[in-house]
């Protein structure tokens, strides 16, 4: 293949290289095009444009695969652990059992969050969305540990930081849910493993005995496994661009927590479960809803459909949707939402207009079946995406950071006023 691309502006040519990935993805490389030529490029939703130059995740819509710095995520699903996935994320290579004893050890020792945080939480209203309070307990932590602020600061404070958001994340994610519902927050129990730890904080009560179910520690283990990163999204490229302004990691993180809430990125796992139930209420007209998807006279979409990317099944779906199946055998769970989430998917997998888009079913589809079946509440279904994403926005800012990568600013094509003489509030007609 040639290593550059021609360009023909106004009858006058250009060239421009090309960069080529270790997958042989293809781009042109536009650094010096508004130097050499005066235009610019324009790219909504930014379907053509690489960001960046990345060596964490590779995906590959049309043939739906996924791999996290090369493994496949079928096999990480099924052999790794998310604490194993997330330090291969953020540093590059499966750790050994030494490197992997102390990034587990190190995380435990700071599972606690500092006591004043709780009188931030006793502000939010309980009809506050966990969301909004998790993002915001992360960015409190700007406060708590100021010296974050200094983007020069030495690289073990870097791994401090890294360490403090993932041990933290599970206590905010709780204590968020313990909010809403008015009970009184626990603290970590660090005896736990990751997912156990924060399963107990969710779920035990001053009043009553509580026993983590490891049928539902190891389920959210493997689905936090399946989120842990997926190139550049909204919310990564969100963190990415926030960390590009050397605003602190935690502000950036809980930028990207804000991003995720979306219910066209990570906010669709709780809009499908809505969805389901309302079409449950309904009767269960799998039809007439699809009907209602396809009509581009009416607002809906069938959420859990679709993806920007892949164009395939996503390899996570199929992935969750076994899960779901043993989860639910597991723990002898009957949910009639899922009867119609099977119908939905089989009426939609043939319907040529889903055919035609290539909309299949996404990760969403089956991970709020799931988190149901482990209890866990609506709303709280976002905050679980936030907490599996963690590890691979951290991995995100790091690399963009070790990159020396310029402040993100992209440029626009105006098409407003041209200049025109202000007229006094009086007599303007
Ligand atoms: N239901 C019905 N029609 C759909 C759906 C859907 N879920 N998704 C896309 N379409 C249609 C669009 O109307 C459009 O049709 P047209 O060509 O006739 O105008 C066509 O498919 C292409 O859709 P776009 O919105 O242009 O595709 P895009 O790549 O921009 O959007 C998105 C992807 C946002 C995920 C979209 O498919 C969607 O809204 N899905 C539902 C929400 C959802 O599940 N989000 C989770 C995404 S996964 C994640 O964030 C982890």
């Amino acid at each position: 293949m040639s290593k550059t691309a021609e360009l023909i502006i106004d009858g006058k040519s250009y060239t421009l290289p090309l960069v080529v990935g270790t997958e042989n993805e293809v781009g042109i490389d536009i650094a010096e095009l508004l130097e050499k030529t005066g235009a610019v490029t324009l790219d909504l939703g930014y379907k053509n444009t690489g960001a960046t130059k990345s060596a964490i995740t590779f995906l590959d819509g049309d043939k739906g695969i996924l791999r996290y710095r090369g493994y496949s995520i079928e096999e990480l699903a099924e052999k790794s652990n998310f604490l194993e996935v997330a330090y291969l994320l953020i540093f590059g290579e499966l750790p050994t059992q030494q490197q992997y004893n102390t990034f587990s050890h190190d995380i435990k020792t700071h599972t606690l969050v500092h006591e004043d945080v709780k009188k931030i939480l006793d502000g939010f209203p309980s009809t506050a969305h966990p969301m909004g309070v998790l993002a915001s307990l992360f960015c409190s932590q700007t406060a708590f540990y100021p010296e974050s602020l200094d983007p020069n600061r030495a690289v073990d404070g870097v791994y401090l930081s890294i360490v403090r958001s993932m041990a933290k994340m599970p206590t905010f994610a709780a204590w968020a849910y313990k909010n809403a519902v008015g009970h009184p927050v626990n603290y970590p129990d660090n005896s736990l493993d990751y997912c156990s730890r924060f399963l107990k904080m969710m779920f035990a009560l001053p009043a009553e005995q509580y026993e983590v179910d490891p049928v539902v520690a190891s389920a959210l283990d493997k689905l936090l496994i399946l989120h842990a990163d997926h190139e550049q999204n909204c919310s990564t490229s969100t963190v990415r661009i926030v960390g590009s302004s050397k605003a602190s990691i935690y502000s950036s993180l809980s930028a990207g927590i804000n991003a995720l809430w979306g219910p066209l990125h990570g906010g669709a796992n709780q809009e499908v479960i809505v969805m389901l139930e309302q079409i449950k209420k309904d009767g269960g007209d799998t039809e007439k809803w699809i009907n209602k998807a396809k009509d581009k006279n009416d607002p809906f979409r069938l959420m859990g459909f679709g993806h920007r990317v892949y164009k395939n099944f996503d390899p996570r779906a199929k992935i969750i949707k076994k899960a779901a199946d043993d989860v639910l055998g597991k723990l002898g769970i009957n949910d009639p939402v899922l009867e119609i989430a099977q119908k939905l998917e089989e009426a939609a997998l043939k319907d040529p207009y889903f055919v035609e888009r290539k909309l299949y079913p996404n990760v969403d589809f089956y991970s709020g079946i799931i988190y149901r079946a482990l209890g866990l509440p609506t709303d709280l279904f976002t905050v679980m995406f936030a907490m599996g994403r963690l590890p691979g926005w951290i991995a995100q800012w790091k690399e963009m950071r070790e990159n020396k990568e310029p402040i993100g600013r992209p440029r626009q094509i105006y098409t407003g006023a041209t200049q025109r003489a202000y007229v006094p509030v009086g007599t303007r007609g």
